[in-house]
């Protein structure tokens, strides 16, 4: 692999407790499904993804907001049992930790809803400093999800490029004010439906429904940024200047539940980028990891270790 030893990765986004419920099917509107399985589970993208940076050998900070209640104390030590430094995290009292609700199908499909709690108060002047004493730490890479505001997702992706350090946003969701900043970060790492809503919003003038292949093409002439799109089990689309590659997801035996799988793609692919792997090394790396995440319930249950992400993608 690389010199990972040196990978550092700031990451800044939501940390939520997830609720996953297994079900026959997933519920209509006004619709109750009944599951035999109810789990517990650390969630949130940003949190996510700094414990998928982790386990795959990065030193990792996360920066977010978690409520004053047990939840919060629970989320930060989890993460603090992986290894992340959660000092950049804010406690917000008198709000509830993020909560996520999840029920999951037979085939591995997913339904959330998501309560943003404290996530919703990550401050725009915590994101920027935090940036700062990472540029000063040596990180390697800034990684971005936006299920915090938009105020706090704009200023570190603007605070990042101000440092001169290369920046991951995933932007999920797309937020309105994201769409006017898209070509100050270095990577988008979009998946198919968020492609799409970029793609509207950005190039707006376009009645066709293009190919994945076009669309992402078009973003990143248009931004003059790199566009890493997931395809879930059609792998990754990589299009930077470079060209457009395709890597394949990995061989899954049995998929039981694919949240997370995003998050597992972006944590490893800003440890690997900022311990020295090029663009397509990188996501190669981090598609065989998102594949090995989905064969267990709860989004970071089957987030693999350097070790294991190794094994797969070199297919032994
Ligand atoms: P989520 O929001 O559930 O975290 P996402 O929509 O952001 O996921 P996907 O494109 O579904 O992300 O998946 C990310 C990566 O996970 C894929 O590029 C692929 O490598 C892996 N993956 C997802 N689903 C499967 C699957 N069914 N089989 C194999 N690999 C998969
Ligand atoms: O990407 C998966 C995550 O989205 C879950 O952990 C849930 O908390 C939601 O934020």
């Amino acid at each position: 692999m690389t010199d990972d030893d040196d990978a550092k990765v700031l990451v800044i986004g939501a940390v939520n407790v997830d609720l996953v419920v297994t079900a026959e099917r997933l519920p209509g509107p006004g619709e109750t499904v009944v599951g035999p399985d109810v789990s517990s589970h650390g969630g949130g993208k940003g949190a996510n993804s700094a414990v998928a940076a982790a386990r795959a050998g990065a030193a990792v900070r996360y920066c977010g907001a978690v409520g004053d209640d047990e939840m919060g104390t629970g989320a930060l030590g989890e993460l603090a049992d992986e290894g992340i430094d959660v000092t950049e995290v804010a406690r917000v009292d008198r709000v509830s930790t993020g909560a996520a609700l999840i029920v999951v199908d037979p085939s591995g499909e997913n339904q959330i809803a998501v309560g943003s709690g404290a996530n919703a108060r990550v401050a725009p002047d915590r994101v920027r400093a935090a940036v700062a004493r990472a540029a000063d730490w040596g990180a390697g890479c800034v990684l971005i999800s936006t299920e915090i505001t938009s105020e706090a997702a704009v200023a570190a992706l603007k605070a990042a490029a101000e440092h001169g350090i290369p920046c991951v946003v995933n932007p999920a969701p797309v937020l309105d004010e994201l769409v006017g900043v898209l070509s100050v970060p270095d990577i988008l790492t979009p998946n198919s439906s968020e492609l799409r809503d970029l793609y509207a919003r950005t190039l707006p003038d376009d009645p066709r429904d293009p190919p994945e292949i076009e669309m992402a093409t078009a973003l990143a002439e248009h931004l003059d940024v790199s566009v890493v799109v997931t395809l879930g089990a059609d792998g990754v689309l990589v299009v930077d200047r470079a060209g457009v590659t395709s890597v394949p997801a990995g061989e899954v035996e049995s998929v039981v539940d694919t949240t997370g799988a995003g998050d597992t793609f972006n944590g490893v692919l800003a440890a690997s980028l900022a311990g020295g792997l090029g663009l397509v090394a990188a996501a190669r790396r981090g598609a065989a990891a998102a594949s090995l995440s989905v064969a267990h319930v709860g989004a970071r249950t089957g987030m693999p270790t350097a070790e294991a992400i190794e094994h797969a993608a070199s297919g032994t």
